[in-house]
């Protein structure tokens, strides 16, 4: 348990990298990777609410992730099926809330039926609020809501004037979640590849080399204990 001193960030969320290398540096298909990669999903998910976090965000797929080969991308839609079908009960009753942000028009039907299943079978629970990016990419989510937007200016619904931060969050896949305070990048990689480029603004980053098969539930303490000891000021002056 953190002790006393410890502030832990209220959501953190994590560029899942690296899956591919681990598999590929001992030989094996990237998909035995993306395996490996599921199996720690669930220990850091089961370590987050001991750790004081109250919101997860993982990127599991990104926008840009259908350039890969038809068989690691068909692999990977396998695999979140798979994860929330052999993990719909151990969520349920941990109670951790389960949700999805991204385009899920380009999904398959059964996995959007999967996704929605879940959601609003956990809706009630507020242990942990576990958030995954599947077919998600900040610039497709922000022009998806300014098309919303613009389609409301076009009726006489909404002001321009009108639309300020608030009105933005709100109309974003994340609109029920807080922004994050920390992002984490696993596998050694120091960019955020399209990653809640609205909510992050002010976020704090952490960048590791361990690739993401490799992140134990210990690496993650470690980076939420250097996490307290940073000092955010959002553009402020901290009183002396
Ligand atoms: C992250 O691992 C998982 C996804 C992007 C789906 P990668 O598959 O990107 O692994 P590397 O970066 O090729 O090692
Ligand atoms: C980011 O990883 C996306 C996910 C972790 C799902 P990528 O491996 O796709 O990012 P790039 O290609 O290195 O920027
Ligand atoms: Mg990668």
């Amino acid at each position: 348990m953190p002790s006393d001193s410890f502030t832990p960030p209220q959501h953190v969320a994590i560029i899942m990298d690296g899956n591919g290398r681990w598999a590929t540096g001992r030989g094996w298909p990237r998909l035995v990777g993306h395996r490996k990669g599921a199996e720690r999903v669930k220990e850091i998910v089961a370590a987050s609410p001991d750790l004081g976090i109250k919101w997860l965000t993982i990127y599991a797929f990104s926008t840009e992730n259908w350039k890969r080969s038809t068989e690691e991308v068909l692999g990977l839609m396998g695999l979140f099926s798979r994860y929330i079908e052999r993990e719909a009960d151990r969520i349920a009753t941990d109670s951790v809330r389960m949700r999805f942000i991204g385009d899920r028009t380009r999904l398959d039907s059964r996995l959007r039926g999967l996704m929605d299943g879940i959601e609003a079978r956990t809706a009630g629970n507020n242990r942990l609020n576990l958030t995954v990016a599947i077919n998600y990419g900040g610039r497709d989510e922000i022009l998806r809501a300014t098309r919303a937007l613009a389609v409301r200016v076009a009726e006489g619904t909404l002001d321009p004037a009108a639309i300020d931060d608030a009105v933005m969050s709100g109309m974003l896949d994340t609109a029920d979640l807080p922004d994050p305070d920390l992002v984490i990048r696993t596998s050694g990689e120091t960019r955020t590849s399209n990653f809640l480029p609205w909510q992050a603004a002010y976020a704090e980053y952490e960048f590791t080399p361990t690739l993401w098969p490799d992140f134990s539930p210990a690496e993650f303490a470690q980076i939420l204990a250097r996490y307290s000891s940073r000092e955010r000021r959002f553009g402020g002056v901290v009183k002396a």
